[in-house]
């Protein structure tokens, strides 16, 4: 979609990343990520469950340390200059972090005192940005009487409290419904707009990351696979594509043989009963896969056409779509339980 670019335009990073590692043990949760984000820039990490996005925000906003690599936010090295970095961003953590039992206000008032404001700051402050995020009406209200989008409404005004010039946003729209979603990605628009704010967010929505993102990293098992803008990433892929659904994953092996033996077909990827067909010119590698599967009696339940999406480019680099890859990481970490609790 297009929209009105607010990216520096003479390069200026607001994040610098070379190499970042975060090691557990054996494991390794981050294997080297290196990207820049310009100043002004709305940057997404798009990555399904346990690719190493929280790991990644918890290193830039100086929670956790990384086992190697350097990094620098707002000018600042993350490791050694811990304060500096602390003082120029502000964070929306994906775990919720407000008090049920104070209002609104009370929580930005504490967060407030706490990054040391006065008290005429405070104030004025509080007033802007609970207009900004629309919840004036809301500031005296209990957060436990509070919606999931009010939540995170608050959780970003008060990341905003202390002027940053970064901000942090990880997985800000997870289990809110699609229109609660969208208004929070408008807010995030508005400010990156208003206020210049570099904003460097992670999702596990490809639309989000479309909607939203100047740039978008695609992180897959701790590795960023690709990096550009949606745009890019769409037309690198070099064609439309076709989805076909056979009956079982046997049937799906078989017409892949065939199809790949078809002139203008660039590429083709299996998963389980789904091919995907990568192609230039859709209508003629169409007729040409249904006269094959026709002639080796293979049936097609399903059969679609469509113009690259994000999804599409997450399935070239990935070799699977993000929803997949959610499902093998629940595995493992239920493979995990299972073998501690024997
Ligand atoms: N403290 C820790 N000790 C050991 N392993 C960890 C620790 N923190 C995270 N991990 C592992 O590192 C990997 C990356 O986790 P991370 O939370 O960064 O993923 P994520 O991309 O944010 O996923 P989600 O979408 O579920 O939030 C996961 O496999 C996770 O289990
Ligand atoms: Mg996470």
């Amino acid at each position: 979609m297009a929209r009105i670019r607010n990216v520096a335009k003479k390069s200026r990073y607001a994040i610098e990343v070379s190499n970042l590692v975060k090691q557990y043990g054996d494991f390794k949760a981050v294997k080297g990520v290196s990207f820049k984000v310009k100043e002004g820039e709305i940057f997404g990490f798009l990555g399904p469950n346990g690719a190493g996005k929280t790991t990644t925000v918890h290193m830039l906003t100086t929670i956790i340390p990384p086992t190697s690599g350097v990094a620098k936010v707002a000018g600042h090295n993350i490791y050694e200059r811990r304060e500096d970095v602390r003082s120029k961003i502000g964070v929306v953590f994906q775990d919720p972090s407000l008090d049920d039992k104070l209002t609104g206000a009370e929580n930005l008032n504490f967060h407030a005192m706490i990054y040391g404001m006065d008290r005429e700051n405070r104030r004025a402050m509080i007033k802007e940005m609970l207009e900004m995020v629309e919840l004036t009406d809301k500031a005296d209200i209990l957060i436990e009487n509070y919606s999931g989008g009010m939540k995170r409404r608050l959780e970003i005004a008060r990341g905003l409290l202390n002027k940053p010039k970064v901000l942090f946003l990880d997985e800000p729209t997870i289990g809110l419904d699609a229109q609660t979603r969208r208004h929070i990605l408008d807010y995030i628009l508005n400010l990156n707009k208003r206020y210049k704010l570099t904003v460097f967010i992670t999702t596990h929505y490809i639309e989000e990351a479309d909607y939203l993102c100047d740039r978008v990293a695609i992180i897959d098992h701790g590795t960023i696979v690709a990096c550009d803008t949606p745009e890019k990433l769409k037309s690198g892929l070099n064609g439309d594509s076709i989805t076909i659904t056979l009956a079982d994953k046997s049937s799906a092996s078989a017409l892949s043989k065939y199809i790949r033996k078809i002139k203008k077909i660039r590429d083709v990827k299996q998963n389980e009963a789904v091919l995907y067909v990568y192609v230039n010119d859709p209508a003629s590698a169409l007729a040409s896969i249904m006269r094959a599967a026709y002639e080796e009696r293979i049936e097609v339940l399903n059969i679609e056409i469509h113009k690259p999406s994000l999804e599409d480019v997450f399935i070239h680099y990935t070799g699977k779509g993000i929803r997949e890859a959610e499902a093998e990481q629940n595995d493992r970490m239920r493979a995990m339980v299972r073998s501690r609790m024997r």
